[in-house]
């Protein structure tokens, strides 16, 4: 299939409401969205994605009134989506019938969120309709900053590409099951557990050995993964070289092929992934990155560095 390039929301929301694949900016990351409610054109997300059938989708609405036609809500899930939503937040809550199977994969639960993005509400708003919206990488890849990154991944695969501007954030939503008495972030994100404990004191993070697994069935998937290997290195065990990239706060020795000195935690987030790409499109070798403190968003980030290290 060839795939629309148009920066026209009117345009992109014709393709969805055609039962089509569109890939959008959120301020996340882009999302590949399809209709919700059609189990084709959910389908035709996994298909394109390469991605596993038990990984379940987040659908993405308009509003928090919306979440209530998907999924039950309770007291805590209002407080959160009144504080954060529309954010770079998905929350995780028991589903209401009528949703494909394959956007949940078969579980009881239903993952959603309100972008905050301009350009997915423009759209989300054109098309009149949820949107399931995984991450619109190639499965296994890093999830996409750029269109064009997505279209490295997915030209020829899915029918239409928003173009909009980098996003903003660079690191996917976080995210947090409230189906139980105690909330529990299944993945970090710019919405940080010192922000959802201001709301929710009894939030816990999510730990390994837990039932993460179960309960976030994508951290069972390799992902957040260039080709380059990973290496966390502060600026003492950096090993420059012309196969090797750096990426961190601090500037490193002389003698990498290529190096990202970011501003701060949120800078190193905006462009973590893009850097990932670039060096894998430079065909280097290795991507030493400068871990940041595990607080705030340097969480996420820190979480990402790992997940994209241990392989
Ligand atoms: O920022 C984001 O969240 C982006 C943008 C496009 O919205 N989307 C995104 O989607 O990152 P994806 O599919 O790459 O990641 C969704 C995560 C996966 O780890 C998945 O397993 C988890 O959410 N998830 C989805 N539904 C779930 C459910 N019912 N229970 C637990 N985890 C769920
Ligand atoms: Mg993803």
């Amino acid at each position: 299939m060839t795939t629309l390039l148009t920066t026209d929301p009117d345009r992109a929301a014709a393709v969805l409401r055609r039962g089509g694949t569109c890939a959008f900016p959120t301020e996340t990351v882009y999302g590949l969205g399809a209709l919700a409610h059609d189990a084709d054109a959910v389908g035709a997300v996994f298909e394109a994605k390469g991605r596993p059938p038990d990984n379940p989708l987040i659908v993405h609405v308009q509003s928090a009134d919306e979440v209530a036609a998907l999924a039950r809500l309770t007291g805590p899930a209002e407080r959160l989506l009144s504080a954060f939503a529309p954010g770079p937040l998905t929350l995780v809550l028991w589903a209401r019938p009528g949703l494909p199977p394959s956007v949940t994969a078969g579980l009881p639960t239903v993952a959603v969120r309100v972008p905050a993005s301009r350009h997915a509400r423009d759209l989300l708003r054109a098309t009149g309709a949820p949107l399931v919206a995984p991450s619109a990488n190639r499965s296994g890849r890093p999830s996409p900053t750029t269109w064009q990154a997505v279209r490295d991944d997915l030209d020829g695969r899915i029918g239409a590409i928003l173009q909009g501007p980098p996003t903003e954030i660079g690191l996917e939503s976080t995210v947090v099951d409230v189906t139980e008495a105690v909330p529990l972030v299944l993945r970090p994100g710019a919405v940080s557990l010192d922000d959802l404990r201001r709301v929710l004191p009894e939030t816990q993070p999510v730990t390994r050995g837990h039932d993460a697994a179960r309960r976030s069935p994508g951290t069972r998937h390799r992902h957040y993964a260039p080709a380059a290997r990973v290496r966390l290195a502060e600026v003492a065990d950096a090993r420059p070289g012309s196969d090797a990239a750096w990426i961190g706060l601090s500037p490193p020795p002389p003698g990498y092929a290529r190096v990202a000195v970011c501003r701060d935690v949120a800078d190193y987030a905006h462009r973590l992934f893009d850097a990932f790409r670039r060096a894998d499109a430079d065909g280097l070798a290795r991507i030493d990155a400068e871990p940041v403190p595990d607080e705030g968003l340097g969480l996420a980030l820190m979480d990402r560095l790992r997940r994209a290290s241990q392989r």
